[in-house]
């Protein structure tokens, strides 16, 4: 495997995942982890990630410099990069030209990184310091107009430094240096390949539980899908999933999850129709954290209920994600705000045990295991929901009548946006009602009626989106359909709001 040092940059992520497109297992390692975590038998070489800061400044982020001495190849990037220079003592320091966005370079092609490859490139630069003078023993393997060291190594000792993020798409044949670094340097098997691993974890997953019964929370969601999936293909009948259905999901999202895991995957799936018992908690509720946390405990409550009625089992299964456990030592990850965890673990169930078969993986990941486990890609790559659902997209206290508009808008939404191919390159899209009338006119007569916003959003983790450019003629479409076919709306508008500011959902 190799390992990935963070430094807080916020490229750590991305360089993990290209490893591992690259079919070569990674693991990423807070940059003050102790030695004897990054020193296993099994690491074949390290990558020195970016980070924000200086290496000149006081108390920045190091690593123990006896990584560079334990004669495995080492590749550091930007900040790794000039860390690497820096303690082996070269001068990092800020050069007359900073360098930004896509720039011509010249690799040196007797360096293996960059063997065979077209030696006139770009790569994609972001730095305020640069390495003015290299170690002894290096040399300089590429260079750009204004940075005559975009990348140094000293091949004897298998060191390597870029300047540059080989790791954005944006740099032209970074993918393929990536790879060169993992195959021709730290001689790594392509071995990290999803489809494979499932007959693996299912078989491990056999092993840790035994014949003990495990419960499961099912979503619909991704990831708790195929946890499920694949506890269940472990187990069978011994794994319990249970789905509420608690009013505030999409249009016919509770069938489709039945009609999958149920008929299609033959899971032993509890259905429970908890409509009726949510809206009269949520009756006359109209703040949005307050309904968050009716909607939170609630959900617990049925749960719990659930599960007592089949004799609690003693194992939970969970869809946590290698993102959602990366520990940084930086303080960036894990930034998950607090009211994003409704609907998750009842905190006071007694489980012995909580099973994370997902825990490794990338959210890309996820999804490939989940279509080689023969998930539907409806489901696969399903957006992103909220657990209070279309709670947090009706402003104001929620009723029948509202939650039918924002369902059947909703769905004609998803619908164009699935007849316009546009599904994968939106982050999320939906429907908001936020409670305001306006004045109309239909047919011959003057309308004071609903208005309907549509939310859609590009984004890759949630914490910035944009507001996606929807053509105008979908948009056109989409806001025609939805006043001629869902009842008592009779305006549609489009919310351009990037976050920051704004947030993603409208409450
Ligand atoms: P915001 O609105 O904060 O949303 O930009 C960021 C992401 O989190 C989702 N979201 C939630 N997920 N419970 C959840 O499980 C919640 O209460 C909640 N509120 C927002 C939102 O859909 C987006 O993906």
């Amino acid at each position: 495997k190799i390992i990935v040092v963070d430094f807080g940059g916020q490229y750590t992520q991305l360089i993990a995942r290209r490893v591992r497109e690259a079919h070569v297992y990674c693991e990423i390692v807070p940059f003050d982890a102790a030695m004897d975590r990054l020193t296993s038998e099994d690491v074949r070489g390290y990558i020195l990630a970016g980070g924000p800061n200086s290496v000149n400044d006081p108390g920045v982020p190091m690593c123990d410099p006896a990584l560079l001495d334990l004669g495995k190849p080492v590749l550091g990037i930007c900040y790794g990069a000039q860390l690497m220079a820096k303690l082996l003592g070269g001068i990092v320091d800020k050069p007359e030209t900073g360098e930004y966005g896509g720039v011509d370079v010249v690799y040196d092609e007797r360096c293996a990184l960059f063997a065979g490859l077209n030696p006139n490139s770009t790569v994609w630069m972001s730095h305020n310091d640069a390495i003015v003078k290299m170690p002894q023993g290096f040399v300089s393997a590429a260079h750009t107009p204004h940075c005559p060291i975009a990348a140094m190594a000293r091949e004897d000792q298998q060191l390597y430094a870029l300047q540059f993020h080989p790791e954005v798409q944006h740099t032209k044949l970074g993918f393929d240096i990536l790879k060169k670094f993992l195959y021709d340097i730290c001689h790594c098997a392509e071995e990290w390949i999803i489809g494979d691993l499932a007959g693996g974890m299912i078989a491990s997953l056999k092993a840790e539980i035994g014949d003990r019964r495990v419960l499961s929370a099912l979503s619909g969601g991704v990831d708790s899908a195929v946890a499920s999936v694949l506890v269940h293909k472990a187990i069978g009948d011994n794994l319990t999933c249970i789905f509420v259905d608690h009013g505030m999901l999409r249009k016919n999202e509770a069938e489709r999850v039945l009609q999958v895991y149920r008929d299609e995957f033959g899971m032993n799936l509890i259905f429970v129709d908890a409509k009726e018992r949510f809206l009269s908690k949520l009756k006359g509720v109209t703040d949005p954290e307050e309904k968050r946390k009716i909607i939170g405990t609630e959900f617990i409550r049925v749960f719990e209920e659930e599960a007592a009625k089949i004799g609690s089992p003693e194992i939970l299964v969970q869809g946590t994600i290698y993102p959602d456990v990366i520990e940084s030592g930086v303080g960036h990850a894990n930034t998950i705000k607090s009211h994003h965890n409704v609907g998750g673990l009842p905190e006071n169930m007694a489980f012995t045990k909580i099973v994370e078969p997902l825990r490794g993986l990338f959210k890309d990941e996820v999804r490939a295991l989940g279509v080689a486990l023969g998930i539907p890609a409806s489901q696969v790559w399903r957006q992103p929901f909220p657990g209070p659902g279309l709670a947090v997209r009706i402003l104001g206290e929620i009723t029948p009548y509202k939650l039918k508009i924002v369902q059947d808008s909703d769905a004609i939404l998803r619908e164009e946006i699935a007849a316009a191919g546009l599904e994968r390159d939106i982050w999320q899209y939906f429907t908001v009602l936020p409670n305001v009338r306006s004045v109309g006119v239909m047919g011959d007569g003057r309308t004071y009626d609903e208005l309907v916003a549509i939310r859609a959003v590009t984004s890759s983790d949630a914490m910035t989106v944009d507001f996606a450019r929807i053509p105008y003629e979908i948009l056109a479409k989409i806001s025609s359909r939805i006043i001629a076919e869902v009842d008592h709306v009779n305006r549609v508008v489009y919310d351009v709001t990037s976050k920051p500011p704004g947030t993603i959902e409208w409450e």
